[in-house]
Order: structure tokens, then sequence, then C-alpha cells
């Protein structure tokens, strides 16, 4: 008797726990936002209002690292990335669902592609050693809005256009800007800082986009491949009117021909193209390069074309 009394109980918590769950998420996949440079998560509000607007259920988290603008633009990447991480996967809808879609405009780009990459590699589990990493949500669409994906190298203007206030770094040149390690630590934009004429100092002195773009060795070299390898589909938008990512072939993993500042290079000619397994997503018809034709902030608005845009491009990717 008593055992089927346990029996009983058993059927009835496991039907509580079950029905919790089931109310807990609606059945679609969480949707992450992560905003650009100089912005907050208001940059992406839009986003949400868009999706939520055709979807009531989905459930929507958009990223603030640090306090918005400020830190967007001065603090150590790499630690911005492992908050990105932490914020993603301890939330608790996107690690019950356990994938989530992911729109990232701009810097935030760089957030997402180390999630996608790196959430799980040594390095990250020595920084976050009280977290399952292996088990965390993975990334199923990633819809990625005018990405410095292949670095960022420009002028004295395109310097401060991503919202820094001297040009003191632009003017010290692409070289020196990761010599002290110190300034790594302080302006993000030095993590992807890609001199075309100095890549050897940038392949051996710079703390990030090397290892995120598997342009060096590294202990984590496999995995940031095959994690990248599994995503469901990679869609990136770029456009030559761009007018903050510089050069603007960047969104697209295109970029200055190494010692030159007039010619250029395409995704499918850089080692980058085999090394984060763009070449294996290709094949298998899970990426997408697409020229929007806009500027670089046209995408988050519904006056400069943005949900128009969104509803035609993106918006299948996210809710499902
Ligand atoms: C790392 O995470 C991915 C999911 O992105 C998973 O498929 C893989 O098994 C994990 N690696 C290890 C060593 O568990």
């Amino acid at each position: 008797m008593g055992f089927f009394r346990f029996k009983l109980y058993f059927i009835l918590i496991s039907f509580l726990i079950f029905h919790r769950c089931l109310s807990d998420t609606s059945g679609m996949r969480p949707v992450v936002l992560m905003h650009g440079i100089n912005g907050n998560a208001g940059n992406m509000k839009h986003f949400q209002e868009w999706i939520q607007e055709d979807s009531p259920d989905t459930y929507v988290l958009d990223v603030e690292l640090g306090n918005g603008a400020f830190d967007s633009i001065f603090g150590d990447i790499t630690k911005w990335a492992l908050d990105f991480i932490e914020i993603v996967g301890t939330d608790e809808v996107i690690s019950e669902f356990g994938s989530f879609n992911l729109i990232c405009h701009s810097q935030g780009n760089m957030f997402c592609l180390y999630y996608i990459g790196m959430h799980n590699s040594s390095y990250v589990k020595e920084q976050l050693p009280d977290y399952d990493l292996d088990s965390f949500p993975t990334v199923y669409n990633y819809m990625s809005i005018a990405a410095p994906a292949a670095g960022f190298f420009g002028d004295d203007d395109s310097f401060e256009m991503i919202g820094l206030e001297t040009n003191d770094i632009a003017k010290v040149g692409g070289s020196i800007i990761y010599t002290p390690y110190i300034l790594q630590l302080l302006v993000n934009p030095s993590g992807y800082w890609r001199d075309p004429m100095h890549l050897d100092v940038y392949r051996k002195l710079c703390l990030f986009l090397p290892i995120l773009n598997n342009e060096i060795s590294h202990p984590d070299f496999a995995l940031n491949k095959q994690n990248r390898m599994s995503l469901n589909y990679y869609k990136m938008f770029g456009s030559p009117n761009d007018g903050v990512i510089s050069p603007y072939q960047s969104t697209w993993y295109g970029y200055f021909k190494e010692g030159t500042l007039e010619e250029f290079v395409t995704a499918e000619e850089t080692d980058t193209w085999e090394n984060v397994g763009l070449k294996d997503l290709d094949e298998a018809g899970k990426l997408e390069f697409v020229d929007s034709g806009m500027c670089h902030t046209d995408y988050l608005y519904e006056d400069t074309g943005g949900k128009a845009f969104f509803e035609k491009e993106m918006k299948d990717y996210v809710i499902n």
C-alpha cells in the first residue's frame, strides 16, 4: 500500500513539475538582443516590440552590459564577453528552453560570437568556475547586424565615429594600440582594432579577436570552430553605406588585403573562412550575406526602414 501511495505522490509531483515547465515557457524559442558600442539596451528595444507584436509569447532578453554607453566603449572586452555569457546562461527561461535566437548590433556581435564559440572554452571555465558551461543554452539562429566581424581599422574620423572623443589612439597607430596591455583592458575597440599594415603585431599582441577568429593557434581553437559550426543559421547584414564599420566588408568577414589599404579580400579568401567553420556552414546552406543598403543604425528604427527590413529578413529566423 505504502509503495502505491509513494508512486501516486511521485506521479503527482512529476505532473506539477512538468506542468510548471509548460507554463514557464510558451513553446517559442527565446530571443536575446545585444546592443552595439556607444549604446544601451534601449537601442534594441524596437526589436522586442516588433517580435512581440507578432508573437506576444516569445520571451525576449534585451541585454545591457554594465551601464550601457560608457561601458560599451571603455572596458576590457573579454570581461564584458564573460558578463554576457553569465547573463544569458543564467537566465531561467532561456536555460530551461535550452537554446535561443540571437540578434546583435555592431560591437555587440563580438560578445555574441564569443558566446557562440567560446562559452565553454578552457579560459571561460577558468574564469567562471561556478557554472556548468557545457550545458549552457546554445544559439540556434544568429542575426548579425553590421558587425566588425573581421576587425576594424579606420582613420581618425572613424575612430571618433565609434564614440571616442579623442583620436590619440588612432594617431599612435595600429601597432601601438595593443602595446600597453592596459589599453586593451580599458578600451573595448582595441580588442578588434586590426591594422592591415601591422597584422603580425596584431596577431601577437591583440588579446581578443585573433583568438575569437582562430587567426592564431590557441587551446580552444577546435572547440571554437566546432561550436560555431553548430549554428542552425547565420545571417550577416552589412552595406557599403554602413558609415561606421571600416572597412564595411568586415561585416561579412572581408577585409583589407594584408599590407594594403586599397585592396580587399572576401571572406572566402581569408583563413578565418576555414578556421571558424564558415566554409562548412556555407556548404550546409546555413550561411548568408545580405547587402541591406542601410546605414549603421537604420536597422534599429521604424522610420529608417528597420521594421520593414526586420520583417522581410529576420522575423522568420527569430520567431520559431
Ligand atoms: C561545449 O558546448 C557545446 C554547445 O555549444 C556542446 O555541444 C559541446 O559538447 C560542449 N563541449 C564539451 C566539451 O562539453
